[in-house]
């Protein structure tokens, strides 16, 4: 085996050019995936978690480069599920198909103030679930307001350590001020996730390890990484995007490095190619995000082009989802799945 990838096993340490000559080097892709999955294995054990995906709003006021729901893409149709459908949707998911983790995310729509998002949190919270939130850059105050209302984790990804690339592709925001909304989610009690997209025009392989390094600097819980897949509606419709291969990498690398997070196999990895989520939770991943978000609302919740989501109602989601993990011989999650790294 290789030299590095039994030091990873054994330290759960590598030093950025340590991680930049694995990244590099594509002769070793399946041994660094079968450590990653052996050290899944012993930290968080086989099963699977399920997290249930309401996409509750696509109205954003961003204008990210590399994303559908940026706000000068007038080519989709802006939908935002009114409060009480929201918990219809939560209740489906909870007490007809036995989710245990509600996601709420959400392009950073205005209109869900943190008196309504408190109002969904609070009612959310009396079905007995763990709730997570993907709503993006607030004040800690918000945070701290959502964790007294009950929510429990918080999807923020960094998207890229690179500080210029960062800047090229997310007009208008501040890398500081994401990794400072990073900072204020776990002084607020939350589960931090953060992650990064792998592919972007421009991003290097060295800003990977970076990104790596980064995840384990700010002691994240979960982290979620997604190859970057070009929308044709937005600025960078002509790049060529990232690939499975380094994305996986990544992946693996983050497994290694940071053992007892949950790490989800994301959606953007299945959309890219067939069987990308089986080969994901088969390389570090223990999560996956059945979405339950209606058919009708799912299709216009175009981050990308081709989300393997896209025309599937919630329970075809689940089913999917629980053959995927039945046909590679894993456990379904019985509890709230909470990060075994998260400490209170
Ligand atoms: N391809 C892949 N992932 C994307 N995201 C946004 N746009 C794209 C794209 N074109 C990801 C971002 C964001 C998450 C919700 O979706 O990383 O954090
Ligand atoms: Fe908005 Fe998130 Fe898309 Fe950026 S990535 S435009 S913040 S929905």
């Amino acid at each position: 085996m290789s030299r590095l990838i039994q030091k990873a096993i054994s330290e759960h340490n590598l030093t950025r050019s340590e991680l930049i000559e694995l990244l590099y080097d594509d002769s070793c892709a399946e041994e660094l995936f079968s450590a990653a999955d052996e050290v899944r294995r012993q930290y968080v054990g086989d099963e699977i978690h399920l997290r249930a995906l309401i996409e509750f709003s696509n109205i954003c006021r961003n204008n990210c480069c590399y994303c559908g729901l940026r706000r000068d893409n007038k080519n989709i149709e802006r939908y935002r599920i009114d409060e009480s459908a929201i918990f219809k949707l939560a209740e489906h998911a909870a007490k007809n198909m036995g989710l245990k983790t509600i996601v709420l995310q959400s392009g950073e729509d205005m209109f869900f103030t943190t008196e309504i998002l408190c109002n969904i949190i609070r009612q959310i919270k009396t079905l007995d679930v763990a709730l997570t939130l993907s709503v993006g850059e607030k004040s800690l105050e918000e945070y701290q307001a959502y964790r007294q209302a009950g929510a429990n984790r918080f999807l923020l990804r960094i998207e890229t350590t690179d500080k210029d690339l960062y800047l090229r592709h997310d007009p208008g925001m501040s890398w500081e001020q994401r990794v400072q909304c990073l900072r204020d989610l776990r002084t607020a009690g939350l589960e931090v996730g953060s992650g990064c997209l792998v592919g972007l025009p421009e991003q290097k392989v060295e800003s990977y390890a970076d990104d790596i390094l980064f995840f384990k600097k700010i002691d994240a819980d979960m982290i979620g990484i997604g190859p970057f897949i070009p929308h044709p509606d937005t600025p960078l419709k002509n790049a060529s995007g990232g690939t499975l291969n380094m994305a996986l990498k990544v992946m693996a690398l983050t497994r290694l490095l940071l053992p007892d997070i949950n790490i989800p196999a994301t959606t953007a990895m299945e959309s890219l190619a067939p069987n990308g989520q089986r080969k994901a939770l088969q390389s570090g991943a223990n999560v996956i995000m059945p979405n339950v978000t209606l058919t009708t609302y799912r299709k216009h919740y175009e981050l990308y082009p081709g989300k393997s989501t896209t025309g599937y109602t919630p329970d075809d989601s689940l089913r999917k989802v629980k053959e995927l993990i039945t046909s590679i011989g894993r456990k379904i999650g019985q509890g709230y799945g909470a990060s075994k790294h998260f400490k209170r």
